[in-house]
């Protein structure tokens, strides 16, 4: 019997799907004016696997982008590990990290941050590019998402000229479009009207169940909450199960 298949007799927990992400007791405190140090969250244990949609909630400053930037490599936990595709974070150099962030990780922040000085397509292109896709197919595939995020044909404005809610599709096409392993998303539809928040939320729902990505959402959205499999909200104890509204 070949040792790396599980035998017939393996219990189904044997059998569940590898985790996308892992964290286990993430703890996280900030620095004050005086001095101290504030603590945010402790205890933060989560796993996602492939095609999950997991929202997590909770007050304004408790931590959410904070933790998603440590998900991400982008920031550094007190104490706590972080493993992506079953790669430690912290044992990871900085090059490292960014080229895991890069292959394996499509983040849509909180603040969007689209490049000022690319036009639209080249900012959507980018992670393509980064991964060495050549510049024609990339810039296909972005002007692809921009279709997709109801902004077909303006691949060649730049960001400065677009709405909030326009930018925050840009920053969300970017994060789907080289379909990557997990996405991890702030406040995705917090600028958008109830429709076009649908349709967001339709196409971050579609790269979970299409492309097979863990799709992790901080959102104060009932509705995107709702279509989330798991809503977990985030408190100074770490992550529990939502209360249904
Ligand atoms: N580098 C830092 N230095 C000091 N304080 C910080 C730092 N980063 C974050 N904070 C503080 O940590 C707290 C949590 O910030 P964070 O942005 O993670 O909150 P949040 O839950 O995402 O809030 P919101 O729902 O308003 O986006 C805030 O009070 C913020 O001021
Ligand atoms: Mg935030």
């Amino acid at each position: 019997m070949r040792p790396d298949l599980p035998s017939a007799t393996a219990a189904p927990a044997a059998i569940t799907a590898p985790a996308v992400l892992a964290a286990h007791a993430l703890a996280k405190s900030v620095p004050l004016a005086n001095g101290q140090r504030r603590a945010l969250f402790a205890g933060v244990d989560l796993v996602l696997t492939a095609g999950d949609v997991v929202a997590i909630t909770g007050e304004s400053g408790v931590g959410k982008s904070t933790l998603l930037n440590i998900l991400a490599g982008l920031d550094a936990p007190d104490a706590g590990t972080v493993i992506i595709n079953g790669q430690a974070i912290a044992g990871l150099d900085e090059a490292a990290t960014t080229a895991l962030r890069c292959r394996a990780i499509g983040f849509v922040f909180q603040a969007f941050h689209v490049l000022p000085h690319l036009d639209l397509a080249r900012n959507i292109a980018l992670p393509l590019v980064l991964a060495g896709s050549a510049q024609a197919p990339a810039l296909d595939a972005a002007r692809a998402m921009l279709d997709r995020v109801g902004l077909g044909g303006r691949g060649g404005d730049h960001p400065a000229v677009l709405s909030g809610g326009e930018l925050q599709r840009v920053a969300i096409a970017r994060a789907l479009v080289h379909r990557p392993p997990l996405v991890l998303a702030d406040e995705p539809t917090g600028n958008l009207d109830p429709e076009t928040a649908r349709r967001i939320l339709d196409l971050l729902l579609a790269s979970a169940d299409a492309a097979g990505s863990a799709v992790l959402i901080v959102t104060h959205s009932e509705q995107v909450a709702a279509a989330a499999r798991r809503t977990l909200r985030l408190s100074n104890d770490g992550l529990a199960a939502a209360r249904p509204a």
